[in-house]
């Protein structure tokens, strides 16, 4: 399997053809975490809006920290589940206190926030520290199910191990920040669950799914 070109050619057309989306627009690591907590359960459309209003009110790690929880609430409100907002503000609130402001940079730290699990320690330590770590969601186990033809079930929660691991085979090391995030834009624009535009796919000559055949047979999802 030839992963150089895979790398480049991925990078290359995220570099190329990556949406303008306002979490994209700094790396400042607050800004990249508060984008993935809300895109955990909420669409990208969805999204910006609720992003940019809570931006303009929290622009910062000191002002999460020192908001009135109500007030965060009310902010959240129409992004549902109100969990991932308490979690965030008190996670917001320990990188306030013990860490100085500073989101920590390495996995074992980041790792410790609450509601900070793999994928979106992954999502910040390569977006906005370019640590090469995976970040693997539905979306890159689809992608990743097709261009190696991996068989493992999408639904079952330990094999994103399985993902994980074949993400470090093939990350970046020069842009580990485009390399996920290319994952994830072509899970959305082009390596969608139905339909895919494999004929648009940067990717598609190293994709093991499209030469045999098997874009429509693969992820395998049993449950939900
Ligand atoms: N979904 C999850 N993370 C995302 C990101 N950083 N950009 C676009 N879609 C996403």
């Amino acid at each position: 399997f030839p992963k150089n070109d895979f790398k480049n050619n991925l990078v290359n057309w995220f570099l190329a053809e990556q949406r303008n989306l306002p979490w994209r627009l700094n790396k400042d690591p607050y800004r990249v975490w508060v984008s993935e907590i809300m895109l955990q359960q909420t669409r990208v459309e969805t999204v910006i809006p609720f992003y940019n209003k809570f931006m303009q009110l929290f622009p910062t790690v000191a002002d999460l920290a020192n908001a009135k929880e109500e007030k965060v609430l009310k902010a959240w409100e129409g992004l549902g589940y109100y969990s991932r907002a308490r979690n965030l503000q008190s996670a917001v609130r320990e990188v306030h206190e013990v860490y100085n402001g500073q989101v920590p940079n390495t996995p074992e730290n980041i790792s410790k926030l609450k509601g900070v699990g793999p994928y979106t320690a992954g999502a910040i330590l390569s977006i906005a520290y370019g640590i090469p770590e995976p970040a693997v969601d539905g979306n890159v186990m689809r992608v990743l199910s097709r261009i190696l033809t991996i068989r493992e079930d999408i639904g079952v929660p330990k094999n994103r191990k399985i993902f994980e691991q074949a993400v470090r085979a093939l990350i970046s090391h020069e842009d580990p920040s485009a390399f996920n995030q290319g994952m994830m834009e072509l899970g959305a624009l082009i390596c969608t669950p139905t339909n895919p535009a494999c004929l648009l796919c940067p990717v598609r000559e190293q994709c093991m799914a499209f030469e045999n055949g098997l874009v429509n047979e693969l992820p395998i999802k049993s449950k939900k």
